[in-house]
């Protein structure tokens, strides 16, 4: 559990946190332990480069728990990021009463966390969101994610999993945004934490 010290984040904080448990619990590997961690990361990269006061927290905190909820709903791939926005469109406007702007950024920050285009992103949300989503997947636990998202999910094999480490890993690391980004994934590489 992470307590913030402003109440309208800690309020978006734990109703994204329980939606997230409600309705995102079907895909095994990208259920809350999944988004919490995501969100953990992007709070490590904010701090670690000092952008607390260039970044929309309340962005951040639900892109991070919300961004993969669709894959409970059987969606995968480059469009699993655009229809989690839509699914939890409502939610974010009447519950957690975000803006038009915020909105936006959020749809951009969802879309955009699963296309592998590195100029696609351009503000530090998106990047944020992106790198720490891909964060998740090194060290043991990204190859244990990786293990079961390429057999159950995509039921590839152990074929698939090879290629993923060989090809996949080095070209996520590549188009991570930050150093810190890749000072970090190198470091869950070498100690495979
Ligand atoms: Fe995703
Ligand atoms: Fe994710």
């Amino acid at each position: 559990m992470i307590y913030f010290k402003n109440n309208r984040l800690n309020i978006i904080y734990k109703k994204s946190l329980s939606y997230c448990k409600k309705f995102g619990s079907h895909c095994v590997g990208h259920d809350y332990r999944h988004t919490t961690r995501v969100l953990d990361n992007a709070l490590f990269l904010i701090k670690r480069m000092k952008l607390q006061n260039q970044i929309n927290f309340k962005v951040i905190i639900a892109s991070s728990l919300l961004h993969d909820i669709s894959r409970s709903y059987g969606f995968c791939g480059l469009v699993h990021g655009l229809k989690s926005f839509e699914i939890i469109k409502l939610f974010l406007k009447q519950e957690l009463n975000f803006n038009l702007g915020e909105l936006d950024l959020i749809k951009k920050v969802m879309t955009n966390h699963c296309i592998e285009d590195v100029n696609l992103r351009k503000t530090l949300e998106e990047k944020i969101i992106y790198d720490a989503d891909k964060l998740d997947g090194f060290g043991v636990r990204g190859l244990w994610r990786l293990s079961i998202y390429t057999i159950f999910e995509r039921e590839e094999g152990l074929r698939g999993i090879w290629n993923r480490i060989v090809y996949k890993m080095p070209e996520r690391r590549k188009n991570l945004h930050f150093k810190v980004s890749k000072m970090k994934s190198h470091f869950l590489l070498l100690f495979f934490i």
